[in-house]
């Protein structure tokens, strides 16, 4: 990818690269103050930079059919609007570390967009080392997530401290507030396994409206249970987490009962890794997929159809990954197992292990 990428900036002076991501477990407790245990991919977001004689910032894609430039003066950075546009996700991180001079962007991915796998997020990370070093990973981490939400998304945090924080052959269990890792060891004998269920699970629109409900949801139900600090689910006491089925609004009361059973479910997770134990593991999985099915409703048939392919062609277990509303599963199985497992799910499936963080190098 870099040679392509200098192939077309043969001006490049630095080239970065932050990685996609699969949530083994740990979905939509981000946000709510709960770990999640992500894994990096080697799949990912690449940008290279050059300066411009101007004073104008020009991002482009190398596939300018799907994903056309846009050229915007240095001057107007700042009041740029979101336009619903994937130039929003570089300008989001841009908007806080503006260029001095005149840069030409060049971007190209090989993460699949609107999967579920966090291409978005990568995108926004890259172009924050797009603009200089890294400092600080974990409050980049943080000051990336607070800088996604100029393109709408009250996103959780996970996908940018993964692309920032992940580790060759390791899961992270990362906590937040303030973010914090765990390197959990993948064991060798387990495959994690993704396959695209075919329908888009995009960053915008009715997604991301569904999305941003269920933050609000959460907040609603945990100020209904008397959470201190900072008003999340995480902040609730212990002895009223068993009161979810109190709620009068019974919506409420389920999707604050799945995120206390899924933040468990991590904790466990981490465990069943650790001992290398893949039946428990994939029960895990399994239950996950339940709750946000019928729980969270965050799933989509095609997805839920996906799921039983897995189980049915030899995976311990699985789920839909990341927001959810369509894109990917995350099954596991045994590695011996893994092939077969990718070819009964279709064209669009990939065994994944796990990658390193973001890195920034010049040409
Ligand atoms: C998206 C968000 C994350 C997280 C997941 C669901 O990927 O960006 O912060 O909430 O959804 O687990």
């Amino acid at each position: 990818m870099r040679s392509r990428l200098i192939e077309a900036l043969p001006d490049a002076t630095v080239v970065v690269r932050a990685p996609g991501r699969v949530n083994l477990i740990g979905e939509h407790t981000d946000y709510n103050g709960f770990p999640v245990l992500p894994m990096a991919i080697d799949r990912g977001i690449w940008i290279a930079t050059a300066p411009r004689g101007d004073a104008t910032m020009v991002v482009r894609s190398i596939d300018p059919a799907k994903y056309p430039a846009e050229a915007i003066p240095l001057a107007e950075i700042a009041s740029r609007p979101p336009a619903g546009t994937w130039i929003d996700y570089v300008v989001a991180a841009v908007r806080r570390r503006p260029p001095v001079a005149g840069l030409e962007l060049v971007v190209a991915g090989t993460v699949p967009a609107e999967a579920g796998l966090s291409s978005s997020s990568a995108l926004v990370v890259a172009a924050f080392l797009a603009m200089g070093e890294v400092g600080d990973r974990a409050a980049l981490a943080e000051e990336a997530r607070l800088a996604e939400r100029y393109v709408g998304t009250l996103s959780g945090g996970m996908d940018q401290a993964i692309a920032l924080l992940g580790m060759r052959g390791h899961a992270l269990r990362i906590d937040f507030r303030p973010v914090r890792a765990t390197a959990v060891e993948m064991p060798p004998d387990i495959a994690v396994v993704v396959a695209h269920s075919g329908v888009q699970a995009a960053k915008s629109g009715a997604a991301r409206e569904a999305y941003n409900a269920r933050v609000h949801e959460c907040m609603a139900a945990a100020r209904e249970l008397g959470a201190g600090g900072d008003g999340l689910l995480a902040d609730v006491e212990l002895s009223r987490r068993t009161a979810v089925h109190e709620l009068d609004d019974a919506v409420l009361g389920r999707r604050a009962g799945y995120v206390f059973a899924e933040a468990r479910r991590v904790e466990e997770a981490v465990h069943a890794l650790r001992s290398g134990n893949l039946p428990v593991l994939g029960e895990l999985l399994n239950a996950s997929h339940r709750g946000l099915r019928d729980d969270y409703e965050v799933s989509h048939p095609a997805v839920d159809a996906l799921v039983k392919r897995a189980r049915a062609a030899g995976a311990a277990g699985a789920r839909v990954v990341g927001a959810g509303f369509g894109g990917c599963i995350v099954a596991v199985c045994e590695r011996a197992r893994a092939g077969d497992l990718r070819a009964a799910l279709g064209p669009k499936a990939w065994v994944f292990s796990p990658a390193a963080g973001a890195e920034r190098n010049a040409v």
